[in-house]
Order: C-alpha cells, then sequence, then structure tokens
C-alpha cells in the first residue's frame, strides 16, 4: 500500500524506504507526543489535523511541513521515483517486432527486458508530476498505453495523479523482443495477430516499474549535462543521407553531422544522503544492431547501455540501491548503428547504391555493417560494441556530472496531452501558409524496408513506381480500399502502397489519431513524439519549441529540449518534407504526408501554453482513437496463447541434464549444457529466471550469473510437436572477467501437463565444471 508523500510523517519524507517506516513511527510519534510536553501536545494535534486533511483532500507537502522539523522544499527541489519490472513476455513461438518479418519467430532469450520509470513531482503541489516510462520495446503503442492507464486507475486514489496528460510511454525502439500487442491491424499482420500474453506481460510490467518508482518517491534535484558520442565510440550514421541532403544547404551547414552525435542526461539525486538515484539519458540511434535473422530477446544496443550502466552503479559508492539507468530513443528516424554503411553480400565487394539502397537492383542483399560485422553471429558483437561505446559516454559524463551540468532551477512540473486526427487537419507553416495532414498511407519505399533490415520482394527505397511489383504486398493492398482522388494529392509525391489510415476492416490499419503530448520539468522540456522523427525533423522541432518556450516565458530560464519516441501511439516516421520528396524508407513510412512534421511542430508550440507555471488546464482532449485491443484478441487466431503440453521424453525428467558440459574451461569459452526441457510459455517468470550460473563459494553455490547478463543464453527447441517434447540448450559465454572457480549451470522451468493442464516448475542441474 503506498503513501502519497505529503501524508508521510515529515522525518521520513527523505528516507528510502518510506513504505515500511511511516506506520511504525506515526504509531510511536502519536503516543510519545500526548504524554511528553505541552508544546508537543499541540504538535501532535496539528499531526491530527494534518491526518484528517489527508483524508478529506490531498494537502500539498508545504501545508504538513511547516509544524515539523524537516526542510520545506526548496527552489530546485522535486520529488524524485526510479523503478524498473521485468516486461519479458513470450520467448518463443511469437514473432518479434520491428523488422516486420514473418520469418523471425523467437526461440529463446539472451537479455530480459524491462520497463523503466522515472516520476519526478513538484513537491509543493501533488497534482502536478509527470512519469517517464522507457520500455524496452520496439515502440510505445496505445493498446499498452491504454492498458497501463488502466492498471494506473485500478490502483485506488493514490494513483489518481497519473493519468492521460502525465505519462509519456516511450520505446527504446529495439528490434528483438517478443511481439503481436500492438493496437493497429497492419503491425499485427506482420506478428500473426495480438498475443494477450504478450500484451499483458508489458502493461503489468510497466504498472509495476511506476509502482516502484512512486513508492521510492523522495525530495531531491535534478541536472542535465551533454555529450557528444563521437571519435572512438561512434555510435551511429544516418542510413538515408540521400534523403537528408535534400534538406537546404544553409540548414545542413549549421551541423557538424548528418545524424545527432549528442547525449543528454538527467540526473536524479536524492537529498537525504546525496546518492544519485538514477539517470535518464536521450541519444538517437536505432535499435537495429541485433539482426533480422536474430531469434533471442534482447533489448538491443540501448539494453546493452542500461545494463552496462547498472551494473557499474552496483559498485559505485554515489550511486544509490536500486539505480536505474534508462536510455530512451531521441530523433532515431533515418539513424543507424550499422556503423560501416551498407554493403552488397552479394560477393561484389561494393557498397550499395547511395540513392535507393540496392546491389544489382535489388535490396534484399544490401546489408547495414556493425563494427563487429564480421562475427557472423547475428548482430550479438556489434550490439554489445555499440551499446557499450554509449555506455562509455555516458560513464564518463556520469563521473564528470558534478563540474559539467546545469541544474534544473524551478520546481514547476507541468504536462499536456490531447489526441489530435491527422487526417486532413489544416494548420499554417510558420511562413503562414495554410497546409494540411493526410490520412495515414505507406508509400512504395515503406516495402523496400531499410538497409538495417531489407525488405522483400523487390521493393526499393526512393521507388515512385506505382507499377504491380509483389504479389504478397499487392494482395494485401487489394485488401485496402483504392485511395480518393483527395488522398493521392495530399499524400503526393508519395506513390500510395498502403492506404491504412482509410482502412477499417476488420478494424483500423493503422493510426489517424495522435497523442500530442509534451512534459516539463523546470526550463527541461521532453517533447514526446509518436513518430520516429529524423534527424532534421528532431532538430527544428526542438528548435522551435525552445523558441516558443522563450517567447511565451514558459521556463524562467534558457529551456534545454529533448525529444523522445516513439512514444504512445505508434505513427512510424516523421521526415522533413524535402525528405518526404524523396520517399527512401522514412519519408514512405511518414504516415500523414509531406507536412507531418510541420503539424507536430505547430501542434506542440500552439499548445506550449498548457507547460507554463500557473497553468491548470489541459488542451481539449480530442477525439478518441479506436481500442482493438478485444477485437484485436478475438481476431487473432493464428497467435498461438496456450501451450498444448509437455513431456519429457520416456526415460527422461524433466530438468535433466542430457549434454554435460566438460569438465573444464579456459576463460572466454563457451559453456553450453543442454537440458529436458518445457515451453517457456508456461511460465514467463517475470522478476525471476529461467537460466543461472552458481559458483562454489566456500562450499554453498551462489548465484553469479542469471538471465540479466549479457553473456547467458536460452535457446529452446521443440524437438516433437506430438508427443510435447522439447529441449533447453544454456549457453554461457564466459567473459573477460569470469574468475577462475568451480560453477554449475542452473535451468528453471516449468511444464504443462498433457489433460489436466497444470503448470509445475522444475529445476535441473549440470554437474560442476571448473574454470581456469
Ligand atoms: C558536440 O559537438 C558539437 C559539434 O558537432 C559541438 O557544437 C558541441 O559543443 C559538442 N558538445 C559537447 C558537450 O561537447
Ligand atoms: C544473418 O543476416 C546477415 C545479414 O544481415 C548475414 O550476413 C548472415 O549471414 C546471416 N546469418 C545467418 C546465420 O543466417
Ligand atoms: C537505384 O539507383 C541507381 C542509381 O544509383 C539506379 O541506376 C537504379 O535504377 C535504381 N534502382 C531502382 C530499382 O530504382
Ligand atoms: C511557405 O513555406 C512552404 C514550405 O517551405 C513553401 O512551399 C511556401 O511557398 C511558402 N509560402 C510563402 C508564402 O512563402
Ligand atoms: C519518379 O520521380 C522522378 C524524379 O522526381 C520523375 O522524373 C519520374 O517521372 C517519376 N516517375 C514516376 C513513375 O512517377
Ligand atoms: C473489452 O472486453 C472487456 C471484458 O469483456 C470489457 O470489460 C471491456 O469493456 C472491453 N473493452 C472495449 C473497449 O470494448
Ligand atoms: C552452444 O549452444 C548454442 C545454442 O544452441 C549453439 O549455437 C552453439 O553452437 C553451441 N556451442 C557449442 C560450443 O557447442
Amino acid at each position: 500500500m503506498a503513501h502519497k508523500y505529503s501524508e508521510l510523517p515529515a522525518e521520513d519524507k527523505l528516507d528510502t524506504e518510506p513504505l515500511e517506516i511511516p506506520a511504525k513511527r506515526s504509531v510511536w510519534a502519536r503516543i510519545s507526543l500526548f504524554v511528553l510536553s505541552p508544546l508537543l501536545l499541540v504538535t501532535s494535534i496539528l499531526v491530527v489535523a494534518g491526518i484528517a486533511n489527508v483524508i478529506s483532500g490531498r494537502p500539498a507537502l508545504s501545508q504538513l511541513t511547516w509544524f515539523s522539523h524537516a526542510p520545506r522544499a526548496s527552489d530546485g527541489q522535486f520529488l524524485l521515483g526510479v523503478g524498473k519490472a521485468d516486461i519479458t513476455g513470450p520467448v518463443v513461438e511469437v514473432e518479434f517486432m520491428g523488422y516486420a518479418s514473418l520469418g523471425q519467430i523467437g526461440t529463446g532469450l539472451r537479455q530480459r527486458i524491462y520497463s523503466r520509470a522515472f516520476i519526478i513531482g513538484d513537491p509543493n503541489n501533488d497534482d502536478d508530476r509527470i512519469v517517464y516510462l522507457v520500455l524496452d520495446s520496439a515502440m510505445g503503442d496505445i493498446a499498452v498505453r491504454n492498458g497501463i492507464l488502466e492498471g494506473l486507475a485500478a490502483l485506488g486514489s493514490d494513483y489518481a495523479v497519473y493519468g492521460q496528460s502525465n505519462v509519456a510511454v516511450t520505446g527504446t525502439h529495439q528490434h528483438s523482443g517478443p511481439g503481436a500487442w500492438l493496437n493497429y491491424l497492419l503491425p499485427q499482420i506482420t506478428s500473426l495477430g495480438f498475443s494477450t500474453a504478450s500484451y499483458q506481460a508489458i502493461v503489468d510490467g510497466a504498472v509495476l516499474s511506476i509502482q516502484r518508482a512512486h513508492e521510492s518517491l523522495t525530495l531531491g534535484t535534478l541536472a542535465y549535462a551533454d555529450t557528444n558520442i563521437t571519435g572512438s565510440i561512434d555510435a551511429n550514421i544516418n542510413r538515408s543521407p540521400y534523403a537528408y541532403l535534400a534538406n537546404p544547404a544553409d540548414e545542413r551547414a549549421q551541423y557538424e553531422y548528418d545524424v545527432d552525435k549528442g547525449l543528454t542526461m538527467l540526473r536524479f539525486q536524492r537529498a537525504s544522503d546525496g546518492l544519485n538515484m538514477g539517470v535518464l539519458a536521450w541519444h538517437a540511434v536505432h535499435g537495429t544492431s541485433m539482426l533480422e535473422n536474430n531469434t533471442h530477446v534482447t533489448g538491443d544496443n540501448k539494453g546493452v547501455t542500461s545494463y552496462l550502466f547498472e551494473q557499474a552503479a552496483l559498485t559505485d559508492p554515489t550511486a544509490a540501491p536500486g539505480f536505474v539507468a534508462g536510455f530512451s530513443q531521441a530523433n532515431v528516424g533515418d539513424t543507424s548503428p550499422n556503423i560501416l554503411g551498407a554493403w552488397c553480400d552479394d560477393g561484389s565487394g561494393e557498397m550499395c547504391t547511395f540513392e535507393n539502397s540496392t546491389c544489382a537492383g535489388q535490396t534484399e542483399t544490401c546489408h547495414g555493417r556493425g563494427p563487429e560485422f564480421q562475427k557472423l553471429d547475428l548482430g550479438v558483437s556489434s550490439c554489445y560494441e555499440i551499446g557499450r561505446r554509449v555506455f562509455v559516454g555516458a560513464q564518463a559524463l556520469y563521473n564528470s556530472f558534478d563540474s559539467v551540468s546545469t541544474p534544473v532551477t524551478d520546481s514547476s512540473v507541468k504536462s499536456y496531452h490531447t489526441f489530435q486526427d491527422m487526417s486532413f487537419y489544416e494548420f499554417p507553416l510558420p511562413n503562414g501558409t495554410q497546409v494540411q495532414t493526410c490520412p495515414a498511407a505507406l508509400g512504395y519505399g515503406f516495402a523496400g524496408g531499410t538497409t538495417d533490415g531489407p525488405g522483400a520482394f523487390d521493393f526499393v527505397q526512393g521507388d515512385n513506381n506505382t507499377q504491380p511489383q509483389n504479389p504478397f504486398w499487392e494482395l494485401v493492398s487489394d485488401l485496402l480500399t483504392t485511395p480518393t482522388p483527395e488522398q493521392v494529392a495530399c499524400q503526393s509525391p508519395k506513390p500510395i502502397l498502403l492506404d491504412i489510415g482509410q482502412m477499417s476492416v476488420p478494424y483500423a490499419w493503422g493510426p489517424n489519431i495522435v497523442d500530442i503530448q509534451s512534459l516539463r520539468v523546470g526550463q527541461l522540456i521532453m517533447i514526446i513524439s509518436p513518430s520516429e522523427a529524423t534527424t532534421m525533423t528532431g532538430r527544428r522541432w526542438r528548435d522551435a519549441v525552445a523558441a516558443a518556450a522563450v517567447s511565451k516565458s514558459i521556463t524562467t530560464t534558457t529551456p534545454k529540449v529533448v525529444l523522445g519516441g516513439p512514444a504512445n501511439t505508434y505513427a512510424h516516421y516523421a521526415a522533413t518534407p524535402e525528405e518526404y520528396g524523396i520517399q527512401r524508407y522514412e519519408g514512405a513510412s511518414t504516415l500523414f504526408g509531406p507536412w507531418e512534421s510541420y503539424a507536430y511542430i505547430y501542434l506542440s508550440t500552439s499548445n506550449i501554453q498548457y507547460l507554463a507555471s500557473g497553468s491548470t488546464s489541459q488542451p481539449a482532449a480530442g477525439p478518441t482513437p479506436p481500442d482493438n485491443r478485444n477485437a484485436s484478441a478475438s481476431f487473432s487466431l493464428i497467435q498461438k496463447n496456450v501451450v498444448v503440453f509437455d513431456n519429457p521424453p520416456i526415460g527422461n525428467s524433466f530438468g535433466q541434464c542430457t549434454t554435460q558440459p566438460n569438465p573444464s574451461y579456459s576463460v572466454g569459452d563457451v559453456i553450453n549444457a543442454t537440458f529436458v526441457g518445457a515451453n517457456p510459455r508456461n511460465n514467463f517468470r517475470l522478476e525471476g529466471t529461467f537460466t543461472a550460473i552458481e559458483m562454489l563459494v566456500n562450499g554453498a553455490w551462489t548465484q553469479v550469473r542469471d538471465d540479466n547478463d549479457w553473456s547467458l543464453v536460452y535457446t529452446w527447441t521443440r524437438t516433437n510437436t506430438i508427443l510435447g517434447y522439447s529441449s533447453v540448450v544454456i549457453s554461457w559465454e564466459t567473459e573477460s572477467y569470469t574468475q577462475p572457480g568451480t560453477y554449475r549451470t542452473v535451468y528453471y522451468g516449468d511444464s504443462k501437463t498433457p489433460v489436466i493442464g497444470s503448470i509445475k516448475s522444475f529445476v535441473g542441474y549440470s554437474g560442476s565444471y571448473i574454470i581456469g
């Protein structure tokens, strides 16, 4: 049972675990106060009055603290909370989300995925809070966002402060997590439907992370700082430079690079002991280091960066227990982690064409190369390397934070949210010309994919050819209504392949209604983007919001603007009008036509007064987007939501180790153990683990690795569908820092009994082995 910060006895407000202590102390306080002295008696009456106040409403901290010896929140102090929870849904028999590749079906787990929640509140006003969620998922989307808002509402009045206006659901844009949880039909087609189990794991974990953040609320300070991830730790390139070059030369000349190399970090430091509770950072790089042919769940490069940062915090004396490091996606649209560029894997030794990323006219053999591409390990080494580079830059910034950071100086916390229908929405450009956005549609270049994950079937980027090219997409395309002449004109010069915004059979295929949301904490403004803004779109958007914040006096000092996304409702891309004209993947996936990016900018700037310190209102709610969750769940006949049953082969038992590790290994070896398995969908073991490495320490087996560790890989294989047999291989890629010693590999599984269908847990152990 959580408490509002302002309901806590004053001396508990700075404690790390406000949940446990207040009950004890308030009882003690009430008893002792009554027996001690008349002065304290007066105080105790005030305490009782305070409690009555709490029951009747939500008093601000300022109303309760004047009688106490606790410091009053001073300017520049905030209520801060951080929390993290597991969102790893089904890791097998589910299509992964991101590459829209039907063949990318999960076979196991390399790294659990998490929701990281950051709460910031105005200590003098309990109504002013924001929640910034960073999900290790391909995107935020409205199905899970609705689920999260419902989950928060179900937690009761303590959580009533969190809702539509102040909860931002962003995804890291990784491409190696379970899919089948999105609201609209198009992404469901490429995930074979909607999996309630996959959806629920994300919703439940996100809500739990918010609960944990809420329960950790304490007074503290915020500061931000910037660094560039470049040089020897360079981690991103532009994957569509041909489109970027269409932006005006004088505008491009203002920037050294054709992607943003900057990383902005916000540090959460609590007042009680000066320890850091966590960091929330923004940096733009696609979560496409793990390749399209990888089938193990990971958090991609941002998952690695968070993992390394949180591991380092375990031994950092300035980090509080439970330190959370969230690495949020920024203007990711045209960025790639495949920093060696895109090459033809056809033996020609050539790079793909600059204009359309083809090799001999085809996209299929054109692949972006990460720094460790030659390892041929499905992107694992490149992913770790990109994540490590961002970590190195972030860690250096963190270590010099006190000397380079800027404090967030006023305690004002504001947010707004409204839904906007982008179908034929008219608005003025900055020069006053009226233009409009269009119902959602994808161009032919969308089906070409990108150099991070090329499309199939001969579609190419930068293509404006509307002739039939491929039977699959043509079939899908034929299911759609023919775009109206008005839509064709509106979307021009995009040739429309999928007119998703004008099709709603059996339910809506794509979003026309998007979330317009921004958050403000002091001088820091966070734009929450539903679309993947390209580099130049992000720059224009941030600059315009900063200028509007200055002209409307929203902040008391120079505003600092960051952009996070894709968030809230996944709305594909937002290219500039110039890039749109090129119709590479990003332009072809800019759903709402050539002026989409300017519509976002207009909506952000024209609503900015809702971020003003005195603002107590919200824009009109706007139209409610369709909620397809129920329809999807019943429509998704193909999506496997149930395991039939599990059996061990005759003569074996679940968890039995059938292929033992060798007796001894060297550091750096891969240590495999094979077990009689059961389907991991029987129990996701959220907050737990399928795998562990135990070390013999003073005669006792001690767990030293689990599912969270990048180096420990779980692979499940169904070996006999009819009889229900399966096997599990646990591979430990021993790290350079592995200590010599005696170890064993442990497998935690859950089997489903035939007929009865009950689920039983089991544990399997390998024999011991020595690492010398
Ligand atoms: C990052 O690089 C840009 C030039 O690309 C430079 O203007 C800026 O000052 C650098 N920022 C930091 C924190 O070094
Ligand atoms: C995975 O895809 C990459 C291209 O992205 C390719 O080079 C590699 O050979 C593939 N690996 C396997 C095992 O198919
Ligand atoms: C791709 O661009 C090249 C020029 O680099 C051009 O020769 C080729 O025709 C284009 N291919 C397609 C399919 O548009
Ligand atoms: C306003 O800007 C748009 C986009 O750059 C341009 O197409 C239009 O001609 C401009 N209108 C005026 C009146 O300058
Ligand atoms: C495609 O675009 C090019 C350049 O804008 C133009 O010359 C060509 O006519 C267009 N082709 C079609 C089929 O629209
Ligand atoms: C979905 O189904 C649940 C349970 O049947 C019901 O409570 C809920 O109102 C439905 N939601 C919508 C949007 O139809
Ligand atoms: C270990 O198991 C993994 C996953 O099944 C497999 O890819 C790899 O080849 C195995 N390695 C060894 C050394 O057996």
